[in-house]
């Protein structure tokens, strides 16, 4: 793959909950669930680190991302209309298994919810979400039709089940979990899954270049430290090492 940005031109840029926004570029991109690109909407030097974000879709000529505004990089674009260009890198990293078949889990964990419409949509088995959010629940809309049931959690029970999504996913259930969220989410559903259910955690962490090359993206793994933009973001359960 040629790493070199290239433009993207917005269709849309929607707020569809509180600093949760939906942004569609028109062109011929590509790529796997779970691989994402690396976006940047200005041309100045500051910020000088573009943002790495989640596939959420492709389809008929658009690209479609899901983006939490959570510095000046991701408000910056978030005040970007229809018709701006965006530079963008990828597709990066390595993916999920897609045309699965069997029973199959995803977990999600707020903002961890984007790259799992797209991957519905291409597994080929009976698909169960279980997302948990702080207190709006997003996206699932687009999801519920490739979806067998979708099981909803909210921190203050204002959607859903009032506590953690976890409390409601049993792994004995699946002969397959995919998990996306916070680290601490992660780790549990690593544990619930260990020597029941083969689990594939997408991980997140700090990146720089996205390319493999500034190492700032590491985390520990049973193979030594291994680059989430690179080696990653999608690891087995079993070969992440989880923090006591
Ligand atoms: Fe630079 Fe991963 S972000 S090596």
């Amino acid at each position: 793959m040629k790493e070199t940005y290239r433009k993207g031109i917005i269709h849309t840029n929607t707020e569809i909950s509180p600093n949760i926004y939906e942004l569609v570029l028109e062109g011929d991109f590509h790529g796997r669930p779970g691989q994402f690109y690396m976006l940047r909407g200005w041309e100045e030097l500051d910020p000088f680190l573009p943002r790495p974000i989640s596939i959420a879709d492709i389809d008929s000529g658009k690209i479609k991302f899901l983006y939490e505004v959570r510095g000046r990089g991701t408000h910056i674009i978030s005040k970007l209309k229809k018709g701006h260009s965006l530079s963008l890198l990828g597709p990066l990293g390595n993916g999920f298994d897609v045309k699965v078949e069997g029973k199959i889990a995803l977990i999600t964990g707020g903002i961890g919810i984007a790259p799992m419409l797209y991957l519905a949509k291409q597994l080929l088995g009976e698909v169960h979400i279980y997302s948990g959010f702080r207190n709006n629940a997003y996206f699932l809309d687009q999801i519920r039709p490739y979806v067998k049931a979708v099981n909803i959690a909210t921190e203050n029970g204002s959607v859903g089940h009032k506590g953690f999504v976890t409390d409601l996913f049993d792994p004995k259930d699946f002969d397959l979990v995919y998990a996306c969220g916070p680290i601490p989410m992660l780790e549990l559903v690593i544990n619930m899954c260990k020597g029941i259910t083969p689990v594939y955690v997408s991980m997140e962490n700090h990146m720089a270049c996205g390319i493999g090359a500034c190492l700032g993206c590491t985390i520990q793994t049973i193979r030594g430290m291994e680059r989430v933009c690179k080696e990653g973001p999608v690891f087995k359960g079993e070969e992440v090492v989880l923090n006591d």
